[in-house]
């Protein structure tokens, strides 16, 4: 029985032993160790290019206006819908600017001047520019890239930003 209680004994001074060793070589780690240098989190913001597309006075209302932004391999268009919409530019705030390549595999849009809307003939998405771009149907997983416009005195239309990304690219500025 005594010899059980000597192994007992004997079992918790190693185990505190080994405890002890542990605590001490954590703390060596510790005070040794290099100062862990934090990885700066990259900035999301881009520098988007203010291009001139167009004057005002070449819009025909409901007809889309081909232009590319934010370089020449990003196909868009500028459209004058005719009314008030959010996020509308001009004088009569009905002037907006697309992406016109498919948000789901990047099929070219074309538009329907009698529904008012971009569609795809990939699969069939619909884009609704009266809104913003919102997809009205499809396979799409975001709506349609549009422009963020600025109309100068004289009538010339800037596009100065892209509020999504537009098909393909990491980045819509390369
Ligand atoms: Fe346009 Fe698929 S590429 S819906």
């Amino acid at each position: 029985m005594s010899r059980c209680r000597n192994m007992v004994d004997l079992g918790r001074r190693q185990f505190l032993r080994g405890s002890a060793l542990m605590a001490a070589s954590a703390t060596v780690a510790a005070a040794g160790a290099a100062p862990q240098a934090k990885a700066a989190t990259p900035a999301a913001r881009v520098e988007y290019p203010s291009n001139r597309l167009a004057n005002v006075s070449e819009l025909k209302l409901n007809e889309p206006l081909e232009v590319t932004y934010p370089d020449p391999d990003a196909p868009g268009v500028l459209l004058k819908l005719g009314i008030r919409v959010e996020g509308g530019a001009g004088p009569d705030g009905d002037i907006v600017g697309f992406s016109t390549i498919c948000p789901h595999k990047g099929y070219p849009l074309s538009y329907s001047a009698d529904s008012k809307t971009f569609n795809c003939p990939g699969h069939y998405s619909v884009f609704d520019p009266e809104k913003g771009g919102q997809q009205v149907w499809g396979q799409a997983t975001q709506n349609l890239p549009q422009y963020a416009l600025r109309i100068a005195e004289n009538g010339d239309i800037f596009a100065e930003g892209v509020d999504e990304l537009i098909y393909g690219r990491l980045s819509n500025v390369l």
